[in-house]
């Protein structure tokens, strides 16, 4: 879970990071008001958005006074960022900068460890800058046993080169922001543009900070970052029944059990597609679990069709716990709750425990939406035929 750079920044204030103070605004007037407050000479308005490059696009500008912080901040709530709408801006103190600055601490999973990035070249593209000299970006192992402690910092800043006059205190804001890093169990802190200030102050003037969402259930606290305006509707939709969903971009809704059997599932309908015209392929992934009832399926069966892009579902279904007449109930009730609704056609496999009698209930039910496949190749083949169709 990303979050905006006012809470990086406030985490960063309660762990001592320093920084410099800023409020959000949603609207011209509280950005005037919140420029008196800070009552500096220079604000900087910042549009509050989950990407980067902001600056580039218009996202950062320097105001004078209360009056241009809430001209700035009209021009900046509303912007399309990288796909970003900006509804909220960050009026932030104006820092005086000498010197712009990089850091990093993330988790780098393919060997295992935490790696620290840094270096005394700051501010601007970091991509480029790895590419075009990656001498300049120091990169140092963390290990996660031991943290980002006094000794690991000392040896990063010395690896990026910093000045000795500055090292001791850069190293001091390093280790504060590896405790950001752990306590909040993170995998990404990063601060770009560190600065140091005419004042000769090392400051956190950015900050993006991604947690680790397997780590939510000992974060009750993070129930404030809550996003929704940032997901997908009906994945909001989904989590709140506790169904694992995935929005896909193709045609096919699907429907199973189990997220093995699930993902099979998306390989076998993206096969049969891909010789037909418009190549359908799934366009989500719903996964009921195991010992799913009949209400979940239903469930299920109600977010799918919400999802105007599906032409055709196909729920696959292989009876474990789950008794394939409990999912036969739970889409001839579905298809009861969701009456006219239901548009699309839906191809059933099933198989597995009592596999019988859940496709003598489809049959009896004869619902004309409804269509039964021997097999999975089979069902997959047909729902990605009629997906072609409705193209
Ligand atoms: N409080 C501030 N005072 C003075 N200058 C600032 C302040 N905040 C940012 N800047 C300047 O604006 C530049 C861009 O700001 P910032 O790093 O926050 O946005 P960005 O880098 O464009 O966004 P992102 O990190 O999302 O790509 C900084 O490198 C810095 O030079
Ligand atoms: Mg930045």
């Amino acid at each position: 879970m990303d979050l905006f750079e006012y809470q990086a920044r406030e985490l960063f204030e309660a762990h001592g990071v320093p920084v410099l103070r800023g409020i959000t605004a949603r609207s011209p007037e509280e950005a005037r008001a919140a420029a008196t407050e800070l009552g500096t000479p220079v604000v900087v308005v910042k549009a509050q958005v989950k990407t980067g490059g902001r600056g580039k696009a218009g996202g950062v500008k320097l105001a004078r006074s209360a009056d241009e912080a809430a001209e700035r901040a009209g021009e900046i709530l509303g912007l399309d960022i990288n796909g970003h709408r900006v509804d909220t801006v960050m009026i932030a103190e104006g820092a005086n900068i000498a010197e712009e600055y990089y850091f990093s601490l993330l988790l780098d999973r393919s060997t295992r460890t935490y790696l620290a990035m840094c270096s005394t070249d700051g501010g601007m593209d970091i991509e480029t800058l790895a590419r075009e000299r990656p001498d300049a970006l120091a990169r140092v192992a963390v290990d996660p046993l031991v943290g980002l402690d006094a000794a690991k910092a000392d040896e990063i800043v010395a690896a990026a080169g910093f000045r000795e006059d500055d090292r001791a205190e850069v190293a001091r804001v390093l280790v504060l922001l590896g405790d950001v890093y752990r306590v909040n169990d993170a995998t990404l802190v990063e601060v770009n543009p560190l600065v140091k200030t005419g004042e000769g102050r090392i400051v956190a003037l950015d900050g993006k900070v991604t947690l680790d969402g397997n780590a939510a259930f000992r974060h009750p606290e993070w129930d404030a970052y809550a996003d929704e305006s940032a997901d997908d509707e009906l994945e909001v939709r989904a989590r709140a029944k506790n169904l694992n969903y995935v929005k896909l971009d193709g045609s096919v809704g699907i429907i199973g059990n189990g997220a093995g059997l699930v993902m099979s599932t998306l390989d076998v309908v993206a096969a049969a597609g891909k010789n037909l015209p418009g190549q359908p392929r799934p366009a989500n992934f719903l996964d009921i679990g195991g010992g799913a009832s009949a209400q979940v399926m239903a469930n299920g069966l109600d977010i799918i069709l919400s999802d105007p892009q599906v032409k055709v579902v196909f729920v696959n279904v292989f009876g474990g716990i789950t008794a394939c007449s409990e999912v036969a109930k739970g889409i001839i009730d579905a298809l009861g709750m969701l009456g006219e609704r239901a548009t699309r056609p839906i191809v059933v496999r099933l198989d597995g425990n009592a596999v019988e009698i859940g496709r003598h209930m489809l049959t009896e039910a004869a619902h004309p939406l409804v269509q039964l496949a021997d097999t999975m190749d089979e069902a997959a083949r047909r729902a990605a035929e009629l997906a072609a169709a409705a193209e």
